[in-house]
This record gives C-alpha cells, sequence and structure tokens, in this order.
C-alpha cells in the first residue's frame, strides 16, 4: 500500500475506534439516565464505527495468521507493562492527578496478565491446538482479569465477585 493511503488509514483506524469507545461510554451514561433509545443509538452507531475500524485494520494487512496476531498482542501488552504504564503512571504521580495515578495503576496490573495470557496462548496455538481455558473474568471497574474461578472480590480495586461479567 502506498505510504500516505497508509498513514491516512492508520490516522482513519485510531479515530474510528476511539469513536466506537466513546459511543460505548456515552451509551451507559444516557442508561444511566434512563435514555434507553438513545442508549441503543449510541450502542447500534458504536457498531458501525467497530466495522468501520476494522475494514480500514484489515485493508493494512494487519489481520495476519493466529500466531502472528497473538505475537502482535505479546508485543502491545508488553510495551504496555515495560514502558507505557509505568511512564504515565509516575507522570500522573509527579502532578498529583491521583484519578490518572489510578486508572494507569488498573491497567499496568491487568495488562500484566494479558501479556501472560496471550504468550501462553500463542504456544498453545503453535501447537496447531485450540485453548483448554475455563470461563474468563472480568473487573469492570480495573479491568482485572482472571480465568476459571473469579475470585471473592478483586485483587485490585476490591470488587464483589457478583460484579464480574464472565466470558
Ligand atoms: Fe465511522
Ligand atoms: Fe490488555
Ligand atoms: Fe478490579
Amino acid at each position: 500500500m502506498k505510504r500516505m493511503t497508509k498513514e491516512f488509514l492508520e490516522t482513519a483506524f485510531a479515530g474510528e475506534s476511539m469513536a466506537h469507545m466513546r459511543y460505548l461510554a456515552f451509551a451507559d451514561q444516557a442508561e444511566e439516565k434512563d435514555l434507553v433509545n438513545l442508549a441503543r443509538m449510541f450502542r447500534a452507531i458504536a457498531f458501525a464505527e467497530q466495522v468501520h475500524a476494522t475494514n480500514h485494520y484489515r485493508e493494512m494487512g494487519h489481520i495476519k495468521d493466529t500466531a502472528a496476531n497473538l505475537q502482535t498482542c505479546i508485543d502491545g501488552e508488553h510495551f504496555e507493562v515495560t514502558e507505557m504504564y509505568p511512564v504515565y503512571n509516575n507522570a500522573a504521580e509527579f502532578q498529583g492527578e491521583t484519578g490518572a495515578v489510578r486508572s494507569t495503576r488498573y491497567a499496568f496490573e491487568a495488562e500484566k496478565i494479558h501479556e501472560k495470557m496471550y504468550t501462553d496462548a500463542k504456544q498453545v496455538v503453535e501447537d496447531g491446538k485450540d485453548l483448554e481455558i475455563g470461563t474468563v473474568h472480568i473487573c469492570p471497574i480495573c479491568g482485572f482479569t482472571a480465568e476459571g474461578d473469579a475470585p471473592e472480590s478483586c485483587p485490585v480495586c476490591g470488587a464483589k465477585r457478583e460484579m464480574f461479567k464472565s466470558f
């Protein structure tokens, strides 16, 4: 792909991805205000933005074979754990931004687990198999990720087991 087209698609991918997330967050806010139809519209349009983002991502050739896709995930999570979140957390600390200190710590803690899960998964996939994993539980407050049994309470933020979202 020509360089400028590639750069434009990367930018479009980032923009569509952000719109997707923004609309989902706004849908939750609308639902809390009992604006259920507005929430539904937000979620529908969020899905359309997901389609746009995915189309751009595919055209750039970023969706490869499974092992390569998992390596992309490992690299991303590894960067977040070893560079990005430690630095962002320090910067937030330095500037006295307690909310950002918390949100970056929450992410940091979960990304460590994600890197491990993706690394283990890549091994299994390279052996030509699918994963043998139980239910995956996600803390809706901090993103803490647990496989198998959900903890009584989240070890990172203390949220109760009942709140966890299961996959
Ligand atoms: Fe869009
Ligand atoms: Fe992650
Ligand atoms: Fe949590």
